[in-house]
């Protein structure tokens, strides 16, 4: 993922803005960011600062009230639909802060999804690299919140994404798991260059990434 001035992602004055009956919320108010292709973000801050709000719309998941999201250089507004989805298929593992796992699949099943051609043995791999040897045909509600959370980073991981995007990928792990996949994110990034941005509350997995990114109602700061 390159263009000239090597930016994977540009936030360009972006506001997104929610009308709630006659109130407005400035979910996003006018954020310039840019992420460096190969560079390790998190995003922290108090809850209803905009970090999941942040994180959808760089994955084109959402897109901006008002302003411009460039990807590779490109405005998204100018891709089309399908454009917009074999791109995130392709180029982005999102890791949503609510797993997102559909719960009548198992596991292996739940990472296989965004596979178009079903790598079965990679899907294998994957979940025991998250340590859920054993567990491949296990039920989201079969598992803890900590096994479904890896289930979903597995998922993320699955189709070699040029980009992460996870919301509070350790939210519930314990100190120990949090690390491990601290880790696998850490060597993707330094070894694979995949760029990545995690939000966080947790100080510990902040430490992993190089660049700690403070939002306040709606901005960085
Ligand atoms: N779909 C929506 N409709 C209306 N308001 C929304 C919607 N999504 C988010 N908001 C509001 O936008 C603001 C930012 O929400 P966001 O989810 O980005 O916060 P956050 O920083 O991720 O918080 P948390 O740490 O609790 O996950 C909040 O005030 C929230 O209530
Ligand atoms: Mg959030």
């Amino acid at each position: 993922m390159n263009d000239q001035n090597n930016n994977v992602l540009e936030f360009k004055d972006v506001w997104k803005i929610y009308q709630m009956g006659d109130e407005k919320i400035n979910a996003l108010a006018g954020v310039n960011l840019n992420i460096r292709d190969g560079s390790f973000t998190s995003i922290m801050g108090p809850s209803g600062s905009g970090k999941s709000t942040l994180l959808h719309v760089g994955g084109i998941l959402d897109m901006p009230t008002r302003g411009n999201l460039l990807l590779n250089g490109k405005d998204t507004s100018t891709l089309s639909g399908k454009e917009q989805a074999t791109f995130r298929r392709n180029e982005i593992g999102f890791v949503f802060q609510r797993f997102n796992l559909m719960p009548q699949l198992s596991a292996l099943e739940n990472v296989l999804l965004p596979m178009i051609k079903p790598d079965l043995e990679k899907a294998k791999e994957l979940l025991d690299k998250m340590g859920l040897e054993g567990k491949h045909n296990k039920r989201p509600s079969q598992l803890s919140g900590g096994e479904q959370q890896r289930v979903s980073i597995a998922r993320a991981l699955i189709n070699n994404p040029s980009l992460i995007l996870a919301d509070e990928p350790t939210g519930e792990l314990d100190t120990k798991n949090a690390e491990v996949i601290m880790g696998i994110l850490q060597d993707l990034n330094k070894k694979e260059g995949v760029t990545i941005i995690i939000v966080t509350h947790n100080p510990l997995a902040a430490e992993f990434t190089d660049e700690i990114i403070e939002m306040r109602d709606g901005n960085i700061i």
